[in-house]
């Protein structure tokens, strides 16, 4: 059942950056993802996307972004058209544009992830329809949903929570950052010099990870070596070292504190393994959860 909480989203439909949806909007999208995934086996949903289809181009792997986009379409109705960026005449140089254009004629949404923001926003300006970021190396705002959703899952509110990000200040925290300012949440961040976010966009930017970590109720990393980043994986790696999310760290943290990983880990590099396997973790959860914030931002959008 859909309630008065479902809104649009104002001006732009599109979900780039995760600085589109209010916080109201924010609240809605998460309570009408916790109602989906409830209501999943009895077909919660379906129908949403009845006679649409939606493309979902991707030009770097993936894993989750891939399988929760292509299932939560075909869960409320729709056809999902996965497009690798090499199969397209992208890859032969048609413009970024252009592609929009077409592909607007055919799809009600389109879902990207690329290896270039600005590529990704020219695609939006020029398509009729609303554009969703897959994942860019500046922001991946489709993850931070996820994790939303499992903070408020497993606290029953987010007003007020505090969340520690330790390592690099990459997309996947840079949009924890963002989307987690909307929803009331404090982000305090740590990381090296290098690898810190632009000042001001968390709620403590720091270097030392205890002074993060200290009382926060959720603890969360991500790899050292993204996608893109490979050319640089020993220096990143060497610098990124006493960051690790281990059960030492975690001591500092509140003890209801639950342990986040955006996925795919590398145990023994940002994360130990007893600590991605033990019991605060919550990442399994937290990857189910991709599907159930997309199908309610899909709806959203497309409502
Ligand atoms: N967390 C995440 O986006 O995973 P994939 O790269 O597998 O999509
Ligand atoms: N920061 C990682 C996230 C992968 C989901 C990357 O960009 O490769």
């Amino acid at each position: 059942m859909r309630g008065a909480y479902h809104p649009r989203l104002p001006v732009t439909r599109d979900f780039l950056t995760g600085e589109e949806p209010t916080g109201a909007e924010l609240t809605a999208l998460l309570e009408r993802g916790l109602e989906l995934k409830v209501g999943r086996r009895g077909g919660e949903g379906r129908g949403a996307l009845d006679g649409r289809s939606v493309a979902l181009v991707f030009e770097k792997p993936s894993t989750r972004t891939r399988v929760s986009f292509e299932v939560g379409v075909a869960e409320l109705g729709g056809t999902p058209v996965v497009l690798r960026g090499d199969e397209l005449q992208l890859a032969r140089g048609e413009s970024v544009a252009d592609t929009a254009r077409v592909l607007s004629r055919y799809v009600s949404a389109i879902v990207v992830r690329a290896g270039s923001h600005e590529a990704v926003a020219e695609l939006a300006g020029a398509a009729a329809v609303p554009v969703v970021n897959g994942l860019t190396p500046e922001h991946h705002p489709c993850q931070a949903l996820a994790d939303l959703l499992t903070l408020r899952e497993r606290f029953g509110g987010l007003e007020g929570l505090k969340i520690a990000y330790v390592g690099d200040g990459n997309n996947v925290a840079r949009s924890l950052a963002i989307v987690g300012r909307s929803a009331g949440v404090e982000v305090k961040v740590a990381s090296p010099e290098g690898y810190r976010l632009e000042p001001g966009l968390a709620a403590l930017d720091c270097r030392d990870p205890r002074e993060a970590v200290e009382g926060a109720d959720a603890v969360y990393t991500d790899v050292w070596v993204s996608m893109g980043d490979e050319s640089d994986a020993e220096r990143r790696r060497a610098d990124l070292a006493p960051y690790q999310i281990n059960a030492d760290l975690l001591d500092a943290a509140s003890d209801r504190a639950i342990v986040l990983h955006c996925l795919p880990a590398h145990p023994g590099e940002e994360i130990a393994e007893d600590v991605l396997y033990g019991d605060r973790s919550a990442v399994w959860d937290q990857a189910e959860n991709r599907l159930h914030a997309q199908k309610a931002l899909l709806e959203l959008l497309l409502a």
